[in-house]
């Protein structure tokens, strides 16, 4: 029995799980006229209903109490202050100092990490600021329009995304394209939309060994060349964001042109980095630093509010709730808002890279779920797809549905639909419709009883399916920062009542390690019996198909 199972906070939540079950939220609704008032909570600009839970007053309560018993404030607090708790790395994990702007020192191995800090984000500044003003030039004398951003994973998620969700705040100046994947027909379109005369190349690789971005930069240094350019050409069109200035200084990157990030910055925690260089350069160097200053506003309210009235903590604890006694699989993030489609895979990094472990900080098998699947897309795309699940499937998939109330340069019929199917949803996802609804429905149809009553069976929507609705008055660099910082502390409150390392990733590692060893099979220069006969099977079949004609 784990310490957590064995914790009595942890079996009164038990307790109150099983008497909840019974409850439906129709019924809630029905006896308190104030619960959709009670069960709300603002910050930072953020807007948060959490009323269509299956939670009372006891279970509420519960968690809460859940939460104190395994120290949360006191691992936070130790977060903030820079403690190594990466513990199978042995690192601080501090992206809350990229967006530190208060005027406290953050200490890492005794020594005041702020001022490197501040002189890189004084360094994208001035980078932006050179781009957009046309001061730096290609090799050829013109000003930069076009950029390429090349990263993976977290080097490429939080750049790419926040610069989608912010696109009404993008610049003219410079035009950012994103390549991730190893696949060639990526890095090929883009190369060939760009003339490499007026295109800076943004490479990032927080380890600068990640396969994929070092093939992509390859293949655009090589480009470069073909298109005219020369080795000399390379400081004015390509520069690196990276930890190991060693190996980009090696690649042949100038020094001058490497923007440098840190060990106690995880990846999928980067974007507040120089890892975020092209979001500056897409959208400014202010919409960047907005983003920063709503992070540091969700900081300041994680790590100040009372946990009853704490938006991350709620929200990390209502997913306990489901993953751990409703037996959730998964989470769904629903953004009413097309520019905000990517924020379900941005997500699905920070969450399940962190999370997706079943191992305690002691190094114990885990006897409880973690991390769940993440998923989701735009509403209202998903309604005509996979609602149809969540409505009437077996199982609990707690939802998360946001909406901005105000859209830019929007016709105001449109944006109303898109409130009213986001409300409409999670009003029917709470209610739903009853078998003698159903059976009502279908008088008069000329059904025999039996009939009507089958009919009526498959009609039914059980409702009592839970969700949370968050509103902000418009998706603002401020307001995307502060609901991206609500995740990733949602995610750490999480990794606490877990007992898990939140920071580390070792499940990447093989998969990398063998697809190199494959490389060098489908190379021919790996022996056959290296791998199992399934892999040799599918080497062949590759080989096959791409020998030499
Ligand atoms: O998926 C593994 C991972 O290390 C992520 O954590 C990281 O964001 C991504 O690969 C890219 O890593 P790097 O920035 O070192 O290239």
């Amino acid at each position: 029995m784990s310490t957590l199972t064995s914790l009595p906070e942890w079996k009164k939540l038990s307790e109150i799980a099983s008497s909840v079950k019974g409850a439906h939220m129709r019924d809630w609704f029905a006896q308190d006229a104030s619960r959709a008032n009670k069960m709300q909570l603002e910050a930072c600009g953020i807007f948060l209903d959490y009323s269509k839970n299956r939670v009372n007053d006891e279970a509420l309560k519960g968690l809460f109490d859940l939460a104190r018993a395994c120290k949360l404030e006191t691992l936070r607090d130790a977060m903030f202050s820079g403690e190594q708790i990466n513990s199978t790395e042995g690192r601080a994990v501090l992206h809350t100092a990229l967006r530190n702007f208060s005027d406290r020192k953050v200490l890492v191995d005794g020594e005041d990490v702020m001022p490197e800090v501040h002189a890189t984000l004084a360094k994208i500044e001035a980078f932006t600021a050179s781009i957009h003003s046309g001061e730096h030039k290609g090799y050829t004398g013109k000003p930069i329009k076009q950029i390429v951003a090349i990263g993976i994973g977290g080097s490429f998620l939080g750049p790419k995304i926040m610069t989608e969700a912010l696109k009404p705040h993008t610049v003219d100046a410079v035009k950012v394209h994103f390549v991730a994947n190893v696949d060639g027909c990526h890095i090929h379109d883009v190369l060939s939309s760009i003339d490499f005369e007026e295109t800076l190349v943004v490479m990032s690789s927080k380890s600068f060994s990640t396969q994929e971005t070092l093939q992509n930069t390859i293949t655009a240094k090589e480009w470069f060349l073909k298109s005219g350019g020369t080795q000399e050409d390379i400081a004015k069109h390509f520069v690196a964001v990276s930890s190991n200035v060693k190996a980009a200084t090696e690649f042949g990157i100038s020094a001058d042109n490497i923007f440098p990030m840190w060990d106690w910055v995880g990846g999928r925690y980067s974007l507040w980095s120089a890892i975020g260089l092209p979001i500056a350069l897409a959208l400014g160097f202010e919409n960047f630093k907005g983003l920063l200053e709503g992070a540091f506003e969700m900081d300041t309210h994680f790590t100040t509010a009372p946990l009853e009235e704490n938006m991350p903590v709620l929200l990390g604890l209502l997913g306990i709730w489901y993953r751990n006694f409703f037996d959730a699989q998964s989470h769904v993030l629903l953004p009413y808002y097309h520019y905000l489609r990517g924020l379900p895979a941005y997500v699905q990094q920070l969450d399940m890279e962190s999370n997706g472990k079943e191992v305690t900080q002691e190094g114990e098998n885990v006897d409880y779920p973690t991390g769940p699947i993440i998923w989701g897309s735009e509403g209202t795309n998903g309604q005509h797809s996979f609602h149809q699940l969540i409505h009437q499937g077996s199982g609990v998939i707690p939802a998360d549905f946001m909406l901005p109330l105000n859209v830019p340069n929007q016709d105001n019929t449109h944006h109303a639909m898109l409130a009213s199917n986001c409300f409409g949803q999670t009003q029917a996802l709470m209610q739903g419709k009853t078998f003698e609804e159903c059976y009502a429905d279908l008088d008069g149809k000329g059904l025999d009883d039996a009939e009507r009553k089958r009919l009526a069976a498959h009609k039914t929507m059980p409702g009592n399916k839970p969700s949370n609705t968050f509103l902000f008055d418009s998706l603002t660099p401020k307001t995307l920062g502060a609901l991206v910082a609500m995740y990733e502390h949602k995610v750490f409150v999480q990794g606490v009542i877990w007992n898990l390392n939140s920071f580390d990733q070792w499940g990447v590692e093989l998969g990398k390690v063998l697809g190199n060893q494959v490389l060098a099979g489908i190379q021919g220069e790996a022996e056959k019996d290296n791998f199992d006969a399934s892999t040799q099977q599918l080497i062949a079949k590759f080989r096959a198909a791409n020998a030499p004609k």
